[in-house]
């Protein structure tokens, strides 16, 4: 990012360590979107914007946005048969097995965009991706309700009328409706990308092999449901609530996460590439603290998630470890203040990484050096033994 870099042949030949999406500096906590600060996105731009940029590579001109939104806004709506597949599946399922299981039926529905070597079709498939997993994900969390999925509102704003899908209309306070759908337009702009995280290079891995960007970006969906990626914010939400029922004791708590015997982690804290604090984390806390001020009532767990934070920062075991609050700290609190379920936290994360994963797809497709990943193992089993055939 500040000056060239000379990759050995071996390494340059490994497509999924190259990529002119985003840039992130883990010992300064910098985290760029196609050049741009996360920080001046987050304060200037929107999650349809900040996609197309990810995606394509430069920010849309007015003219390019309005034509993408009228796009995602067009192709909203799902098939009869594949609500009629959501509805068939056990209604305690977990969402992100539905959304994994319905990204990957696209491909059976727009079987005719499934070739990732026609253009065409690839820039058909990222429009109909970006515009039906909000309609999806509003299906899954209205069945696990019990209430009726919703059609797409195309009048109506791509972030907007996600929330309208999930709960049927907003707040009824439309300065609180605002500053909603502000926030989860935020929300999915600070998960848009983080360059090679686990879910990502799946969706490389996958797509290498010239696998569809539906199967791709399925896989993807269930990377991230693991609970030490994306699930990590449903796993920060039952860490507080399991604090809080045990009388909030933060000191306990920290004290059973240093225990090496219990294997407990702090679940929100770490991260592979962040040693210092996760930029996102910082703007997640400040529009959490905007969120809940406007609450009657001091928000017990933000309160908790607070002094948590505050004490393990105190502490050298997280801090020689360097151990910060990362993106999946915070985010819970929000998604929760908004009224949704712990079981949907990591499809809204899915939500707004759908972009990242798109443009890594689509990035790798152009790539001459691109190859199928084949990585190497280190074998550490028997030497050559013989059969006795005994
Ligand atoms: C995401 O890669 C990405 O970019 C991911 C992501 C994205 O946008 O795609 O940023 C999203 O996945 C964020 C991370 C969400 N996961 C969690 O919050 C789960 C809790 N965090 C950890 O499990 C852990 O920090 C990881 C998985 C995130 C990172 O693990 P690493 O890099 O393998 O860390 P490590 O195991 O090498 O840790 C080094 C030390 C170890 O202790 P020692 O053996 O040196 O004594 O720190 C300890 C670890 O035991 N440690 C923790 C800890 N994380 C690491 N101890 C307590 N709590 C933690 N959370």
């Amino acid at each position: 990012a500040t000056g060239k870099v000379t990759l050995d042949p071996g390494f340059a030949n490994t497509a999924a360590c190259q990529s002119k999406i985003t840039y992130i500096d883990g010992e300064a906590g910098i985290l760029r979107y196609r050049g741009y600060p996360i920080e001046e996105l987050a304060a200037h731009s929107s999650f349809l914007e900040v996609s197309y940029l990810v995606i394509h590579g430069e920010l849309p001109d007015s003219g390019q946005l309005k034509e993408f939104s009228e796009q995602l806004r067009a192709n909203a709506a799902l098939p009869a048969e594949m609500r009629a597949m959501l509805d068939a599946f056990p209604r305690d399922a977990h969402p992100m097995t539905l959304l994994a299981s319905a990204v990957n039926t696209m491909a059976a529905f727009y079987a005719d965009t499934v070739d990732p070597k026609d253009s065409e079709q690839v820039d058909r498939a990222t429009i109909l991706l970006l515009a039906k997993l909000p309609t999806i994900a509003a299906h899954i969390y209205r069945n696990s309700v019990g209430q009726p999925p919703l059609e797409p509102d195309d009048s109506l704003g791509y972030v907007e009328d996600f929330l309208r899908m999930t709960f049927g209309g907003l707040s009824g306070e439309s300065e609180l409706d605002a500053l909603f759908v502000r926030a989860m337009d935020l929300l999915l702009i600070l998960h848009a990308d983080h360059e090679q995280n686990c879910s990502t290079a799946t969706v490389r891995v996958v797509g290498s092999s010239q696998a569809s960007l539906y199967g791709s970006v399925s896989a993807g969906v269930n990377a991230l449901f693991g609970p030490l990626h994306g699930g990590a914010n449903q796993a920060v939400l039952e860490m507080l609530e399991e604090i809080r029922d045990l009388g909030g004791d933060v000191d306990s708590y920290l004290a059973k996460v240093k225990d090496k015997e219990s294997k407990t982690r702090l679940m929100g804290f770490g991260h592979r590439v962040y040693k210092n604090y996760d930029p996102r984390s910082k703007e997640i806390k400040g529009l959490a603290a905007q969120i809940l001020d406007r609450q009657a009532e001091p928000d017990e767990l933000f309160e908790l998630a607070l002094r948590l934070e505050a004490k393990a920062l105190a502490d050298p075991y997280f801090t020689d470890r360097k151990l910060y609050p990362n993106v999946d700290f915070y985010s819970g609190v929000i998604y929760r203040a908004m009224g949704f379920p712990t079981s949907m936290f990591t499809v809204l994360f899915a939500l707004g990484r759908l972009p990242g994963w798109i443009a890594h797809w689509r990035e790798q497709r152009l790539d001459p050096a691109a190859r199928i990943a084949r990585p190497r193992q280190l074998y550490t089993g028997h030497a050559k033994r013989s059969y006795s055939g005994s």
